[in-house]
């Protein structure tokens, strides 16, 4: 290995203080051995941060509809096909009971972007499943005004999640119509301020994104001190703009989460879906390349298929049992346990 390589990566792993130029250095890495060191040191880091203990967050998609037009989402509203769904009061309620009887502390409600949706109807949600459950709730319905975020955090939502998607204002302007990159830093402000636990993140592998604006992903989150980052690969749907052109590459994915993981240390990262969705052990090589957070989706049949937001998405675990059952197996292989407590504020 170069020796500055060697280098910058152990200033990486034991202060994570990594300038531009040094994480595009990691993010480049190509030959066998150096993406070894790359992931076994970002699998140290996490373990002295946040431990062996690989935590759980339940997800449900209560709603595609969305008003949005994003060039790679398989939900923007120019899509025609999807069928657009609104899960009820009732059902929703229905999906945070089960995840509570599989001793899963929180609950992640997700939407597209639908101001129908009114911010008395989700504060209602919020204190119907805090009341039922006592889950921690999470949301994860975009852009809202200050106010409303507010209004969600008296009826007790914890946490927030809004990805940034990428730091490149340019690409980002591109990629999402009639949105500003501005307002979503406005909007992750907020949620800070009001004193929620707030994720974000990046896609991986957008047609025109470079490793600087990756290293830019990781340094922004790293300067927002947020809490929990959700890093996947872009996977192309045939039934958007994006359509023809190539998915992300899985080993970009698993070094930028490697990287995120030594240059924020504590973090909560999930080893996201959309891994999965390219590799059937893209989620257990996220947990070893830093990775410290599973989500399993509880969104009911038959809406679960209608949540396209790229294709293939939905193949992954059908009865949550099963699959918490036979993940905790393989992790126990791998020195890690699964987490069932609602631990996940940064100490
Ligand atoms: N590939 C990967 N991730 C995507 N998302 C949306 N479209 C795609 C895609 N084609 C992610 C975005 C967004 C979330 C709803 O899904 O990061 O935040
Ligand atoms: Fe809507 Fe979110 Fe998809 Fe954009 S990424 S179209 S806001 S669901």
């Amino acid at each position: 290995m170069k020796q500055n390589l060697q280098r910058i990566l152990h200033r990486a792993r034991d202060r994570g203080d990594l300038d531009r130029e040094e994480i595009v250095e990691l993010l480049s890495v190509s030959e066998g051995t150096e993406i070894h060191a790359l992931i076994a040191a970002a699998g140290s880091v996490r373990r002295a941060c946040v431990g062996d203990e690989v935590r759980l967050r339940g997800i449900v998609e209560f709603s595609n509809a969305c008003e949005r037009s994003c060039l790679y989402c398989g939900l923007r509203c120019g899509n025609r096909k999807v069928e657009r769904y609104r899960m009820s009061e009732d059902e929703i309620a229905a999906s945070a009971r089960e995840m509570a009887r599989f001793r899963i502390p929180t609950i992640v409600l997700q939407s597209g972007e639908d101001s129908s949706c009114d911010a008395e109807r989700i504060c209602r949600m919020v204190r119907r499943i805090r009341k039922e459950t006592g889950l921690i709730v999470t949301l994860s319905i975009g852009e809202r005004t200050r106010e409303e975020y507010r209004e969600f955090r008296r009826a007790g939502a914890d946490r927030y999640l809004l990805k940034h998607e990428t730091a490149d204002v340019a690409l980002y302007g591109r990629l999402r119509p009639a949105s500003r990159f501005e307002n979503r830093l406005q909007c992750l402000a907020w949620l800070k301020e009001l004193g929620y636990e707030v994720g974000s993140g990046n896609m991986v592998g957008l047609p025109g994104q470079s490793l600087e604006s990756l290293a830019d992903d990781i340094l922004l989150m790293k300067d927002l001190d947020i809490d929990m980052i959700g890093i996947g690969p872009f996977i192309s749907h045939p039934d958007t703009p994006l359509g023809g052109f190539p998915n992300g590459s899985i080993d970009l994915v698993l070094k930028t989460i490697a990287v995120a993981r030594m240059a924020t240390r504590n973090t909560n990262i999930p080893a996201t879906t959309a891994l999965g969705t390219l590799d059937p052990d893209g989620r257990t090589r996220a947990l070893a390349a830093g990775a410290n957070v599973i989500m399993p989706d509880f969104t009911p049949a038959p809406y679960r298929s209608h949540y396209e937001i790229y294709p293939g998405r939905n193949r992954t675990g059908a009865d949550q049992g099963i699959f918490l059952e036979n993940l905790s197996r393989r992790l126990a292989s791998a020195g890690r346990t699964l987490g069932y407590d609602a631990s996940g504020w940064r100490e």
